[in-house]
């Protein structure tokens, strides 16, 4: 089987703040996004590496990822996707979606999804149990209170991350098939009908969002030990 990765590289990165897009923050004097390209060849498991990103920036990661297919993303995360899709070698048929912004990603993370595919799940998504108690809410007559409706069982509840995994035809469905946006690939999945498989995450592939995931990504690459 041929396996290839499609990095969504390119959003602003509006919750963080930064003056540069998300992708191209400082971590550790690399990028996020060349953090996360190290990460992805230390798998051994990828054959083709295809990086979305912002139109201005396409030569300059061209230039920096020179084994890499680079090609420019769009106005949501799904158009980035849908872009990279359609850049995927023809041999490729296992697809992988990996977020830039998950630089610190365990190879094991990767081997987990990548095996459970190959092992002919249609879609696989890392996924971690949610430890805080959950309440659903909505908007009380005080816009500074919020009404709890209930408490949503935890148990039954995972918090997702990415390597998504998927057979190619699979994802080109999903895709296809695709009405409107999702945060992630396997919500596209799920709504055209295709079982999506859970296999263990890891709490070193936390998205970085905001201010304080910068902080706990540095400090994680500055000390790995802990
Ligand atoms: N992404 C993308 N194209 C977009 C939007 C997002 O390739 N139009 C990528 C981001 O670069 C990121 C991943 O999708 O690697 C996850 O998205 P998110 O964490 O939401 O990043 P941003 O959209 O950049 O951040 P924000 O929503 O805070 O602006
Ligand atoms: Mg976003």
């Amino acid at each position: 089987m041929t396996t290839g990765v499609i990095v969504p590289a390119a959003g602003s990165g509006v919750r963080l703040g930064e003056p540069v897009p998300k992708a191209f923050v400082d971590l550790d004097g690399r990028s996020i996004l060349e953090v996360c390209l190290a990460g992805i060849a230390a798998t051994d498991l990828i054959d083709q590496v295809v990086v979305v990103v912002p139109a201005e920036l396409c030569d300059h990661v061209a230039r920096a990822a020179p084994g890499a297919t680079v090609v420019v993303g769009g106005v949501e995360r799904t158009d980035s996707v849908r872009a990279g899709l359609a850049a995927l070698r023809d041999d490729v048929d296992v697809v992988l979606v990996h977020d830039a912004a998950r630089p610190l990603t365990p190879v094991s993370v990767f081997r987990r999804v990548v095996d459970a595919v190959r092992a002919g799940s249609p879609a696989v998504i890392p996924g971690i149990p949610v430890v805080d108690t959950l309440k659903s809410v909505t908007s009380s007559a005080d816009a500074s209170l919020e009404q709890v409706d209930g408490t949503v069982d935890r148990d039954g509840v995972r918090a997702v991350q990415t390597p998504q995994g998927f057979d190619r035809t699979a994802l080109v469905r999903a895709y296809a098939e695709a009405g409107d946006i999702a945060t992630d690939d396997a919500g596209l999945a799920e709504r055209a009908g295709i079982p999506v498989h859970v296999v263990a995450g890891d709490p070193l592939a936390l998205k970085i969002t905001t201010p304080w995931d910068l902080r706990i990504a540095r400090s994680v690459l500055a000390d790995p030990a802990g």
